[in-house]
């Protein structure tokens, strides 16, 4: 049995090595295409993944209904710059200085997830509650996997 918040952290490192490595490739490069297409598609499968097994759980809480909201906020200006990322140019300077901001914001995000709510939410919801939840959660993600790539497909057609 994997715990959630394990399986998180464990997604979260990954994100952090992979935008460690974005940040140092140059232009339009394979090793640039290689290293954001593994993000963009990570990471939008993960947020998916902890909206409909995490972030649910706590929006059931009275206490964890603001963190949740505050949460899945951002993970919309995260996925809107993600979008905007992947139609951009990357030879183009513009890219690594996006790039950058979402860097910025995502390691914001992940900090705050791992340092408060996720501290708050072990306090708070009961192990018992949430045991089988890392499970769900790597379910979930396979999931979301496919309909990004989905997705993807349906936009590079129209
Ligand atoms: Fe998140
Ligand atoms: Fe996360």
């Amino acid at each position: 049995m994997t715990s959630i918040y394990e399986v998180i952290k464990e997604d979260h490192r990954t994100h952090r090595d992979l935008m460690k490595r974005i940040a140092g490739t140059e232009g339009d490069s394979p090793e640039r295409r290689k290293a954001w297409d593994a993000f963009y598609h990570e990471v939008k499968s993960h947020a998916a993944a902890e909206e409909e097994t995490f972030y649910s759980k706590l929006i059931s809480k009275t206490w964890g209904q603001d963190a949740a909201r505050h949460s899945v906020h951002e993970h919309k200006e995260l996925d809107d710059l993600m979008d905007e990322l992947n139609e951009m140019d990357m030879s183009s300077p513009g890219w690594l200085n996006k790039f950058h901001k979402l860097e910025h914001d995502y390691n914001h995000h992940i900090d705050e997830e791992e340092d408060e709510v996720f501290t708050r939410a072990q306090e708070e919801i009961d192990e018992g509650e949430i045991e089988n939840f890392g499970d769900r959660f790597l379910a979930r993600k396979a999931e979301e996997r496919k309909l990004v790539e989905e997705k993807l497909a349906d936009h590079l057609e129209d």
